[in-house]
């Protein structure tokens, strides 16, 4: 199927040269699709612009324009209407030869013969999606970036580009060390014979406001005391931690509530200033405030202590595995893409950033490179001047738009900076970022970036030297929106996105809005937490499954479904409804969650797609079986006399050129919209034109195919969001 959009501006560029010669050069012809139906089936605005360039009138151009194309294969003679506007209309036998040059379906990845692009247009393209973090529950908002992100990588993958998923799992960071501690008393607790729930009720406590002061302390203490206890026993980890740890199938569900517990602790016990709250290690001899012990841990796991770090390593792998078992269980039950190959955590980037060696000299990384390169008075990048220095000790990256002004502000109207390096050292997350942009745009071959840090050259090298993306996407909800603004002009300033062909890597953020409960406030639960994905998700299969059952018992004709029909019906549709109402909304706004809304069965719903699919291969199916006509369905010439035919082919063909505008703009929703404006098309169509009683074995013939192609569309459509279609609901 060749894009018709592409086939138009073609005709409507030699109309355009052929009219006025070396002033069209190089003009965009402008075609779109038609805004109403009624004039057209697309329309060029080329005039307007024209007219104005070449200061002459509008409506002449257009004329001039339509003169030449008078004698055009592919368009009827187009008209003149308003200012300008040139109306065109593809010649219906045109549409009917377009669509019968598709092949008939062989075997399961059917993309009707949708053209890819060449190999000079291929592109590596990245995208950055779902992207959780360790030992934090993915909730329903993570289903937005997982969602959008899913279908990115699809589209952009249909096209022929080769799509480099990537997960960028928060695997690092000073949240570690209660992720270890709270493997340790996962391990250690036997000694006090507590269970999972002994910790979620503790934790409750800890945290809880209302709980009298004198009696948290106490609690405090008497646990700071089991902790000392505890460590007494196993100084080294050797005789208990160590084995536990080589044993551990790591699980989601106990981590989590030990982690919250190790968290709910630390918190209580912060700035409380007594001896009691204070652990000492038998081994070095050490005390430290219980507030203390997970930053500790988690400078041990980075190896910034002097101590062995075996164990913490170990744990640290373990509680990654539990997440990404966690995750990859939702994956695959939402139909997404992403496996473990695809993740590429933070922790991955941290060869790239600065280390302090035991003499205590810094080896320089990526914030080096930066300040280097960046340095007063910076360099021009993403449209504003970008300029490291240090300010109050701290590393920052300065913005100024091409008038002097800041381009980010804080609240007192100073200069927003983008801060990379804190006072005391310490990395942070946009710094995770920078190494990250490196990697993604790097190759030896395709992008030798010219680094100025020779450590750094060589950390990128041990790494592979980088994946070369053309096209860099990040999945990401709007609250980070700035600091994409700010990351990404860095890395243009610092030249990295420069290739030696002269072109520049492109970067983008798809930022979504929140999902919102009925209040129009962030979803939560009735207790006020944030909601489960996976909750979400079993809530979802119940309530379409209910529907289903409810629907075979209201029809009495229909063929009862099986156990096993209804339960795969139910998981189909419930999954679809939210993937669906996620993905047909434009991403840039909040949406409201609601079930009733998602699990309609008319409207742009996944129900209603679901069901428009099914019951159009039941219709062609049942014209298989009865065969009212001898005729060849697969290769029928096909008829297009009846505007409801014609208005259905169009639809059809409209498929590339959707998918197109898809993976430009990103926007999953104008996909969504296509497929419920085709699955109307073709209801007007069967109302109009009948497929099974129709007058003739050609017209019969036609009818069948252009059934066929409309379930093909809708189904390959689906697929790109990631909806699996059925047969036979
Ligand atoms: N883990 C991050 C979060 O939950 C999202 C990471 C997005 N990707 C990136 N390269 N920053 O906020």
């Amino acid at each position: 199927m060749k894009s018709l959009l592409q086939s138009i501006r073609n005709e409507v560029t030699s109309a355009l040269t052929s009219a006025l010669g070396a002033a069209a050069a190089g003009v965009d012809p402008l075609v779109k699709a038609a805004g109403d139906p009624k004039f057209g089936d697309y329309q060029s605005n080329v005039a307007m612009s024209l007219g104005k360039k070449l200061g002459a009138k509008p409506r002449d151009i257009a004329q001039q324009v339509a003169d030449a194309l008078k004698d055009s294969d592919l368009l009827e003679p187009p008209e003149v209407a308003g200012p300008g506007f040139i109306n065109l209309r593809v010649k219906t036998a045109k549409l009917a030869a377009q669509l019968e040059a598709v092949p008939p379906t062989v075997g399961d990845d059917d993309r009707l013969d949708v053209e890819r692009v060449s190999d000079d247009e291929r592109q590596y393209v990245l995208v950055d999606y779902s992207s959780p973090n360790v030992a934090k529950e993915m909730h329903i908002g993570h289903i937005r970036s997982t969602a959008i992100g899913d279908t990115i990588a699809r589209v952009i993958e249909f096209q022929g580009h080769r799509v480099i998923r990537q997960n960028h799992l928060g695997d690092w960071g000073t949240q570690f060390g209660m992720v270890i501690l709270a493997l340790w008393h996962l391990c250690m607790r036997k000694y006090q014979g507590e269970s999972i729930e002994d910790f979620v009720a503790l934790t409750s406590k800890l945290s809880d406001d209302k709980f009298p002061k004198d009696e948290r302390l106490a609690l405090i203490k008497q646990r700071v005391a089991i902790v000392q206890e505890n460590l007494d026993r196993d100084p080294s980890g050797e005789s208990d931690f160590k084995p536990f740890l080589e044993a551990l199938e790591p699980s989601f569900d106990t981590l989590l509530p030990l982690y919250k517990y190790v968290n709910a602790l630390e918190k209580a016990a912060k700035g409380i200033d007594d001896p009691a709250l204070h652990v000492r290690h038998a081994d070095t001899g050490t005390t430290r405030h219980i507030s203390e012990s997970s930053r500790y841990v988690a400078a041990m796991l980075q190896g910034k202590t002097d101590r062995a770090n075996d164990q913490e390593i170990a744990a640290w792998r373990k509680s990654i595995a539990a997440t990404l078992r966690e995750c990859n269980a939702i994956y695959r039950r939402l139909g997404v893409s992403l496996t473990d190959d695809d993740v590429r955590g933070e922790s991955f980037y941290q060869p790239l950033l600065h280390e302090i060696d035991a003499q205590g000299a810094r080896l320089p990384g990526v914030v080096d490179e930066i300040k280097q390169v960046l340095a007063p008075p910076g360099k021009e990048g993403g449209g504003l001047r970008v300029e490291c220095r240090i300010d109050q000790g701290a590393v920052c990256v300065f913005f100024e738009k091409p008038d002097g002004k800041p381009a980010f502000k804080g609240a007192e109207g100073e200069s927003l900076p983008m801060l990379i390096e804190k006072s005391d050292g310490a990395s942070m997350y946009g710094t995770t970022d920078i190494a990250a942009v490196l990697f993604r745009v790097a190759h030896p071959e395709r992008n030798p970036v010219q680094l100025q840090t020779p450590r750094l050259r060589e950390r990128l090298a041990e790494l592979g030297g980088g994946l070369g993306a053309d096209r860099a996407i990040y999945v990401v909800g709007a609250p980070q929106k700035l600091h994409f603004e700010m990351l990404f002009p860095t890395v243009h300033a610092a030249g990295w996105t420069k290739r030696p062909d002269g072109s520049t890597a492109r970067l983008e953020h798809v930022a979504f809005g929140s999902i919102l409960g009925d209040s129009r406030k962030m979803l939560k639960t009735r207790s006020g937490e944030t909601v489960r994905l996976k909750d979400v998700l079993a809530e979802a299969i119940q309530r379409a499954t209910d529907q289903v059952q409810k629907q075979q018992a209201d029809n009495e004709r229909g063929d009862k479904l099986s156990e096993d029909e209804l339960s795969r019906i139910g998981e189909t549709v419930g999954i679809a409804a939210v993937k669906y109402a996620e993905l047909s909304q434009n991403r840039n706004t909040d949406y409201i969650f609601n079930w009733d809304k998602m699990l309609a069965l008319q409207g742009n719903t996944a129900p209603y797609m679901l069901y428009a699919y099914a019951r159009i291969r039941s219709i062609y199916r049942k014209g298989a079986e009865e065969a009212p006509f001898d005729a060849a369905v697969e290769t029928a010439a096909l008829q297009l006399n009846d505007p409801k035919e014609r208005d259905l082919a169009l639809a059809i063909l409209r498929l590339p050129d959707v998918i197109d505008s898809v993976a430009e703009q990103l926007l999953p929703n104008y996909l969504c919209e296509y497929l419920y404006d085709l699955a109307g098309k073709f209801m007007a169509f069967y109302e109009n034109c009948p497929v099974l009683k129709a007058p003739d074995a050609a017209t019969y013939a036609s009818r069948m195919r252009l059934c066929d192609l409309t379930a093909r569309t809708l189904k390959l459509g689906l697929s790109l969001l990631g909806i699996h279609t059925l047969d036979r609901m």
